[in-house]
């Protein structure tokens, strides 16, 4: 099956019909529906699943835990099938079905793996829901305290716990999984890549390998003001929280021009939110990036020299992927004598979770034209996602051979 047939059989699950991008928060209905699709995905090829205890799902061809006994632990490949608000179909699931499309690569090869194979999908990678990214395996591997997930709340007041156990899952088991972990040996996610640069004329090349996922973090601001009637109250009287949310916008722009950073308010909580009052309150929340930690961290305390306290709700770090990983990624995934470009990402992956964790880890990425991400314009040709799924048949081979 190509990877279009595959995106094409989940297509319409958390599509909005008016914007034509996708809304697949963790733990919903439609996730439910994606994770029922993976595990017959999974069936359909031969793989067995499991759940490990944060909910993210693993499917394996070959025996993980008689490898992992023997000291050569499993290759695992897979990545996300969550979505932002209105986001892309590629950002998560090109990875999921390139896993598959890749096994079938192999199988129609007459491939065996002499060490086991394993395709994983993680839950809520983008953290639209309860806004901590990534959180699947952030818990996995400790890098997320459990308490502090489990009662994260999302804009309905339910809390990360109960939507475990709304999905089937048991809330009380969610920490570091060592039998999981014991596992996996080496992971390869497959991404479309959230940038341009394999894209430029100069490089054009249909696949290329991560080398670095840049620092980033998330902060919220809180702004207080008085609700008042907008038709009554004058102007000279207001404490109106908005205008100090237009000011947090302005500085984070220049913020971020000053500090060579990019830096992002996209969301915001509005209290009343109604047309004809004078709000009481205000949060934004803020994402900042950039190539090193201390710029990101010199945005932040920027801000606060003006006046806006942010408080630090996720941080990663600078992510370098594992660079022995990383060169044999890009050698087999380019052919001999001539690696797949490597190049760096300013977005946020499982990969570099598992990274920190200790796991190697390497990502590959598949061309996208326009660098779209994170919208319903996200793309990625058929012949580069081909491209991709053969560069990573080739990888697997190679580590599993
Ligand atoms: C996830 O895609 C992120 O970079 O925020
Ligand atoms: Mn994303
Ligand atoms: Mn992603």
């Amino acid at each position: 099956m190509t990877v279009l047939g595959l995106l094409d059989e989940i297509a319409s699950v958390g599509r909005d019909a008016g914007t034509g991008g996708y809304r697949r928060f963790a733990f919903t209905r439609d996730d439910a529906v994606l994770a029922q699709w993976f595990a017959g995905a999974c069936a359909a090829r031969g793989l067995d699943l499991t759940v490990d205890r944060c909910g993210n799902q693993w499917a394996w061809w070959g025996d993980p835990d008689a490898a992992a006994d023997a000291g050569d632990p499993g290759v695992v490949t897979g990545s996300h099938l969550d979505s932002v608000p209105d986001g892309g179909a590629f950002d998560g699931p090109l990875g999921v079905v390139s896993a598959l499309a890749a096994v079938d690569v192999l199988r129609g090869n007459g491939f065996t793996p002499s060490r086991p194979l394993g395709v994983v999908r993680f839950v809520d990678e983008e953290g639209a829901r309860f806004g901590l990214a990534c959180s699947g395996s952030r818990l996995l591997t400790g890098a997320a305290r459990p308490d502090v997930v489990l009662a994260l709340r999302d804009a309905g007041g339910t809390t990360y716990a109960q939507a475990l156990q709304d999905a089937g899952l048991d809330a009380s088991a969610v920490g570091r999984d060592e039998a999981t972990l014991r596992r996996v040996g080496a992971f390869v996610e497959l991404h479309v890549e959230q940038g341009r640069l394999l894209a430029r004329p100069e490089v054009a090349a249909p696949v290329g390998a991560a080398s670095l996922i840049r620092p980033h973090g998330r902060w919220r601001v809180d702004l207080t003001g008085r609700a008042d009637h907008a038709g009554t109250t004058l102007l000279a009287d207001r404490q109106d929280p908005m205008l100090d949310l237009a000011r947090l916008v302005l500085a984070v722009r220049s913020q971020a021009e000053r500090h060579d950073t990019v830096g992002t308010v996209g969301k915001v909580e509005v209290r009343p939110n109604a047309v004809n009052a004078v709000p009481s309150h205000v949060s934004a929340w803020l994402d900042v990036r950039a190539d090193t930690e201390d710029r990101v961290r010199a945005v932040v305390a920027g801000l606060a020299a003006q006046g806006f306290a942010a408080v630090e709700e996720s941080w990663t770090p600078a992510t370098p992927l594992d660079a022995g990983l990383t060169r044999r990624v890009a050698a087999v995934a380019g052919g001999p004598g001539s690696p797949v470009p490597v190049v760096p990402t300013g977005a946020g992956h499982d990969a570099g979770v598992l990274a920190l964790a200790g796991v190697p880890a390497a990502m590959l990425f598949v061309r996208n034209p326009t660098g779209t991400s994170h919208a319903p314009d996200e793309h990625a040709e058929p012949d580069d996602c081909a491209a991709g799924v053969r560069a990573l048949a080739a990888v697997l081979a190679d580590l599993c051979g």
